[in-house]
């Protein structure tokens, strides 16, 4: 069964962006409609939309938003308006590349128009936005294609974190290999990590599995290993934040230890990510930037205190997997197998 969409633009100018808000799932589906670029920026910091693509595509609507009461002002007035909120939704959350590369093609689309009046660079920049989530979507099933021939024909596959549909316009990057990987026949099962602290894994993975009849099993992060010891898994596969020049991989934390338990029981690790994800300014991922959350998220998970009152907390939301325990990146393009600066070159070019 076919999920309602992750996030739509309402009307046309002026429009409401209309997402699901995911702090709401599992237990409510509630979808909102966001009027200014305040309440995009707020979404996108707060979780309601998260995944590196959604963020994406969330952004370069959210750019619409900011800009749509400006239509009819003088074209300085305009200018500076666009660029602030380009540089405020930059702001939102700093790990995913894919806000910013969807920030970057809209803020190319304006410098194309010079002398272009508002309305017009506005409808452009629609068009743009809409051209962006098209795409997400052509991609999410491009990524299905590519990498349901790495799965087993039949069991256990663990993801972590959500990287379905619910994180892009689409099918998802990890999911999509899986539902394509069920369409085409594979019997697969899914294991869900929880992904602590905020639980994408139990609430969002599991929920979309559940949706389209795909069996799930949710465990809790640490049970990973002995999932792998006991074989009941062959197969993982995630999602990513950003990949840099040489293959190293950014993604939901607790990814890492993922990918290095899958490697003690010699079990292939695979990636799936747009090319949108990839940041080919950085050598390595250790220049790639991580987020820190609040301590509340570890304290006070979903309301219920968990740690003793002003005991220290550390919180980064994603950590970096190194490309030398990667088995595969699974792109729109194909496979990068082995991952290394050079096949990752090869695969990008243009
Ligand atoms: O903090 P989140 O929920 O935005 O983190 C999301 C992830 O880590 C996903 O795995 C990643 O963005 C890939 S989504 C297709």
């Amino acid at each position: 069964m076919a999920q309602p969409a992750t996030l739509r633009w309402i009307g046309d100018l002026p429009g409401v962006l209309r997402l699901i808000d995911q702090t709401r799932l599992p237990g409510e589906f509630v979808e909102i409609d966001l009027q200014t670029v305040e309440q995009v920026w707020e979404a996108i910091r707060a979780l309601r939309v998260r995944g590196a693509p959604a963020i994406g595509c969330a952004a370069a609507y959210g750019v619409i938003v900011g800009i749509q009461d400006f239509l009819k002002a003088a074209r300085p007035e305009f200018d500076a308006r666009l660029q602030h909120v380009l540089q405020y939704l930059a702001t939102s959350r700093p790990t995913a590349v894919n806000l910013f590369w969807a920030l970057d093609s809209l803020r190319d689309v304006a410098a194309s128009l010079p002398t272009e009046t508002p309305a017009a660079i506005a409808r452009r920049l629609l068009d743009e936005a809409q051209a962006i989530e098209a795409e997400d979507r052509k991609m999410c099933t491009a990524m299905g294609q590519h990498g349901a021939a790495l799965m087993p024909d039949r069991g256990g596959v663990l993801t972590h974190c959500n990287a379905g549909g619910l994180a892009t316009a689409g099918d998802g990057t990890a999911l999509s290999v899986i539902f394509a990987a069920v369409a085409a026949g594979k019997k697969l099962q899914v294991f869900a990590d929880e992904t602590r602290p905020l639980l994408q894994g139990a609430r969002l993975t599991a929920w979309e599995c559940h949706q389209r009849g795909i069996p799930v099993t949710v465990v809790c992060d640490s049970m990973a290993a002995l999932l792998m010891r006991d074989r009941k898994v062959s197969a993982v596969v995630v999602g990513a934040d950003r990949i840099a020049a040489n293959g190293d991989v950014a993604n939901k934390v607790g990814t890492y230890s993922v990918a290095v338990l899958a490697k003690a029981h010699g079990i292939p690790f695979y990636v799936a990510a747009p090319s949108s994800t990839f940041d080919l300014t950085l050598d390595s991922g250790a220049g790639i930037p991580i987020e820190e959350r609040s301590a509340a998220e570890i304290t006070h998970g979903f309301g219920k205190q968990t740690v003793p009152d002003s005991v220290k907390v550390w919180n980064p939301a994603f950590d970096v997997t190194p490309a030398a325990l990667i088995a595969g990146i699974i792109t729109e393009r194909g496979v990068i197998a082995p991952v290394d600066r050079e096949h990752v070159t090869q695969h990008l070019k243009p």
